[in-house]
């Protein structure tokens, strides 16, 4: 196992080697220019234009809101800024529910519009015909099993997934039908592992255990960011919440008292 992560341009076949060789892939969500250029430079091997955009910048209740144009105008920057990662695009609701041609539309536009590489669309078993004809058309697509927040009214809420049989069946049909990679959310270690053990692609996973080939999570949880509530498996690494209040809280009151800006900011 190599400690160091690829310099080059991560792409499938080095996520496919990474995960055959144990070496464990990064992954975060970036929505714009500058986060997405600091995680890149900071190594994160995949970005993904996530469609967590709708809640985590767009301030919604679900990831449903969220528009192929909006995603497209985000996937962009990020795009652009990634000169190392791979970048995952999420196919928003409901461009990957409605007819085969619409989600084929909607990948193609994502490839042609943006400089990311790949889509990720929610769904298992039932999504083989859609993830069959995105790899034949040549679009990655990354498969989401687990909990689909897509699904969410669907399901009655957010819950840990643990029907066993299901999961490794859509996990085994999504790899079949030539996802590269199957991001399992929110689904009980066990099981995950089981999945990883099955697969021979990459699985990447968010508040499914360690037995995966890589973690993603979203970059505002992490850097805690995030107002309210914050998913258990949710790791924050950082207080950007209170650093930004303290910041802020600092130029107003310098700028009451006459403090800023001083000579040195002035011309
Ligand atoms: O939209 C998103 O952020 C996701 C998560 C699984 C990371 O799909």
């Amino acid at each position: 196992m190599s400690a160091n992560p690829p310099t080059r341009r991560i792409t499938t076949a080095t996520l496919a080697k990474m995960a055959l060789q144990r070496q464990p892939i990064t992954m975060l969500t970036a929505y714009d220019y500058p986060t997405a250029a600091i995680l890149d430079q900071a190594g994160i091997d995949c970005l993904l234009v996530g469609d967590s955009l709708s809640m985590v910048v767009q301030g919604r209740e679900t990831t449903l809101p969220v528009t192929l144009d909006q995603m497209i105008y985000h996937a962009e920057m990020v795009g652009r800024a990634a000169q190392r990662a791979f970048v995952v695009v999420d196919l928003p609701f409901p461009e990957g529910q409605l007819s085969l041609q619409r989600t084929l539309r909607a990948g193609a536009r994502i490839l042609q519009e943006t400089t990311c590489h790949a889509v990720k669309l929610e769904g298992g078993s039932e999504q083989a015909d859609r993830i069959a004809a995105l790899a034949n058309a040549g679009i990655p697509v990354m498969a989401h099993v687990g909990l689909r927040p897509q699904s969410v009214h669907q399901a009655g809420g957010y819950r840990v997934q643990r029907d066993a049989e299901r999961l490794i069946n859509d996990a085994t049909v999504a790899q079949q039908a030539g996802a590269f990679a199957v991001l399992i959310e929110c689904v009980a270690a066990p099981i995950t592992a089981q999945i990883t053990q099955t697969l021979t692609v990459p699985t990447i996973g968010i508040g499914s255990g360690p037995d995966v080939s890589g973690q993603v999570l979203v970059t505002h949880d992490l850097l805690g960011l995030t107002a309210g509530h914050v998913p258990k498996f949710a790791k924050a690494y950082a207080n950007l919440r209170q650093t930004i209040t303290s910041a802020v809280q600092q130029f107003g009151q310098e700028v009451r008292n006459g403090q800023y800006p001083g000579q040195e900011h002035s011309f």
